[in-house]
């Protein structure tokens, strides 16, 4: 049977309980509304830890838009359920309130990222990382675990999230996961559930333009890479472009020329029906 925690004290006293057997324990952070993108990280925990946790916490500081919380889709049992199709032992849940990760607080701390919160997702989100570096310290101080898994969808969150680590000098592996796409190859995400149907099928068009970019990497100026995507969306009805970079994959910094031996992602931002989608790629 699945244990379910929503007590800082319960769980730590449940994990005091494995560390005297040595087991390790592996921790997928989540906000719920679990897909497969989020299974896959839970699957690849368990086949590497002796025990897994798996979080629930819909984290109030990292939004930046009050709206974009409360359209924040909730179903804790559904999530439940989906949790026990894992059927295994190994798995356990933690679904604290805001008074147990915040107390009567709710405000968020601010870190040195060196610059890599500057960009993108941190330049359109003011404040976002800050709140998502808060409850992701707060989260590993109360688990303690020998790995945490991070997907690779949030790709600066995933950046982020290991700076953090080595700011908080925590003894714990960062792991990033690959991106879980639908047959379409839109990134799967909680937010394509307040999609319509056409709206998804649409969606798919954020990825095809990824791997145009991808394609186009050694035989095209950056600046003209660049250009043809931003008329893509131009172009597009439905959909407004929020960003759309390359940069170099270490340290988030925007390129205009590119260099064999660095490793280049482009990341992306749109709106479609007031829905907020992100992606990126690996570019080679
Ligand atoms: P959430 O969006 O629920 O995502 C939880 C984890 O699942 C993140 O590491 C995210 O990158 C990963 N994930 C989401 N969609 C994915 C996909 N299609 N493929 C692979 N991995 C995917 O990210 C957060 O929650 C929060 O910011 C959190 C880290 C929990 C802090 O509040």
């Amino acid at each position: 049977m699945m244990r379910v925690f929503n007590k800082n004290q319960s769980i730590s006293d449940f994990l005091e309980s494995l560390s005297t057997q040595n087991f390790s324990v592996g921790f997928v952070p989540t906000m719920g509304a679990l897909h497969n993108g989020h299974l896959s990280l839970i699957k690849q925990a368990i086949d590497e830890n002796d025990h897994v946790i798996v979080s629930i916490y819909i984290n109030p500081t990292q939004f930046d838009d009050k709206h974009d919380l409360d359209k924040y889709p909730y179903n804790l049992e559904e999530d439940i359920k989906i949790l026990k199709t894992i059927k295994n032992d190994k798995l356990s849940l933690f679904t604290p309130s805001n008074f147990e990760i915040y107390g009567k607080n709710i405000s968020k701390e601010n870190f040195n990222f060196e610059g890599l919160d500057q960009h993108m997702e941190g330049k359109f989100r003011p404040g976002h990382f800050a709140g998502v570096a808060t409850v992701v310290k707060k989260l590993l101080e109360v688990v303690r675990p020998n790995k945490a898994y991070f997907g690779e969808k949030d790709y600066q969150q995933l950046l982020i999230v290991n700076k953090l680590a080595e700011l908080l000098k925590f003894p714990i592996s960062i792991i990033g996961c690959p991106i879980s796409r639908d047959e379409n190859g839109l990134a799967l995400s909680s937010r394509n559930s307040r999609l319509s149907t056409d709206d998804r099928l649409h969606s798919s068009v954020i990825y095809k333009n990824l791997l145009l970019a991808k394609d186009q990497l050694f035989t095209t100026e950056i600046a003209n890479i660049k250009a043809s995507v931003q008329e893509f969306f131009l172009n597009d009805p439905k959909m407004e472009l929020e960003y759309f970079e390359i940069v170099e994959a270490d340290n988030l910094e925007s390129t205009s020329k590119i260099n064999k031996n660095t490793k280049y992602r482009a990341l992306i931002a749109v709106h479609i029906s007031n829905v907020r989608l992100i992606d990126n790629i690996a570019l080679n």
